[in-house]
């Protein structure tokens, strides 16, 4: 069945990312400010209520659901969630995002719940840089997470990195390198201007043209059409068959005609573009409506016709989404 869910311009949406707290043991440069005020608990959903909201959208046709956060797995009870979501009939793959920082604890446990594939963050392997990104990161605790996600089997495995010049530019084909090592996919991520996270964001900008071609200093590149459901796009390796090459650039490249996601929030926001404050307030429905789905489908319903076309980023001037990253579920 295709999904019932369809936006305005025709768009099936058939991909739900949830962040399950805005919470997070690190602080990345790029995601937070230094000192962060998090939600109080009870504006955030409950495990009860971020499942009830799965089983909707799954109902409805959504075919992969992501857990986000902030950091999912500083979620108490996440591994619970996983196991009732990924048996959801209908449901295609349940992921994860992680920053890796729990994942030698985690790894086996969420494989075993039903995690499909996880994409873990890792912006540097030089520890006093990694902290430096991180603010309070320990890249070994990262590696030996990695590690444990590597033994535990899941389908696939992702690096995501976010360049910037003057922090981890340089290390790009280093961290080509230990993905081709590992058999691993690696994504490298132009930076979003999402929050204010006290400094500009133009000078350590790096846009995916500039990492292709540092890139291409170590590597022959195989252009391919290969498509993960994202805005990402991929390349792979002439000489290493296994690692995929993905390239997400908000700027560079708009990919919004092929949206098929919308995101909720850890307050139960429902999001329906990371360039726009546009959301429906989900958690207030599931409050008012503790039963019926009625209610809460049919205001998703309506709310889908109001995804914009596209996103509109600018490095320059302004920041326009006033929400920082670990609000809104990466
Ligand atoms: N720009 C680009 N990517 C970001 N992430 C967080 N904040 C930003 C931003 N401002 C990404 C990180 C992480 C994921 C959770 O979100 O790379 O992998
Ligand atoms: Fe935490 Fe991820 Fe944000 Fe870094 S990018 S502070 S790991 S939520």
């Amino acid at each position: 069945m295709a999904s019932a869910l369809q936006d305005g311009f025709g768009r099936t949406i058939d991909y739900l990312r949830m962040s399950v707290t805005d919470r997070c043991d690190f602080r990345c440069v790029y995601c937070m400010a230094e000192q962060m005020t998090f939600l109080p608990r009870q504006q955030v959903l409950t495990l009860e209520e971020l499942y009830r909201l799965a089983a909707l959208f799954v109902g409805q046709g959504v075919r992969k659901i992501r857990l986000t956060g902030g950091e999912p797995l500083v979620r108490q009870g996440i591994v619970g969630l996983c196991r009732r979501i990924a048996a959801l009939p209908g449901l295609r793959e349940l992921v994860l995002t992680s920053n890796g920082s729990q994942l030698e604890r985690l790894a086996r446990p969420l494989a075993e719940a039903g995690v499909k594939r996880l994409n873990v963050s890792l912006d540097s392997l030089d520890p006093a840089r990694f902290r430096a990104i991180t603010r309070t990161g320990e890249l070994a605790q990262v590696l030996a997470g990695i590690e444990a996600a590597q033994q535990a089997g899941f389908e696939r495995i992702k690096l995501n990195t976010v360049v910037m010049k003057g922090r981890n530019a340089d290390e790009v084909l280093d961290l080509v390198g230990f993905a081709v090592e590992r058999g691993l996919d690696i994504s490298f991520i132009e930076e979003m201007p999402l929050g204010e996270v006290g400094r500009s964001r133009d000078e350590a900008f790096c846009s995916s043209d500039e990492v292709r071609a540092l890139i291409e200093r170590g590597y022959a590149l195989l252009d391919s059409a290969e498509q993960s459901g994202g805005p990402a796009r991929y390349v792979r390796l002439r000489d290493h068959g296994q690692t995929r090459i993905g390239f997400i650039s908000p700027h560079s490249h708009n990919f919004c005609a092929t949206c098929n996601r919308v995101r909720l929030t850890a307050e139960g926001r429902l999001l329906l573009c990371l360039g726009h404050e546009h959301s429906l307030d989900l958690r207030g429905l599931l409050r008012r409506h503790p039963i019926e789905g009625g209610p809460v489908l049919e205001a998703i319903g309506k709310a889908l016709l109001r995804k914009p076309q596209r996103h509109e980023f600018a490095l320059h001037g302004e920041v326009q989404v006033l929400r920082f990253m670990n609000a809104s579920g990466g």
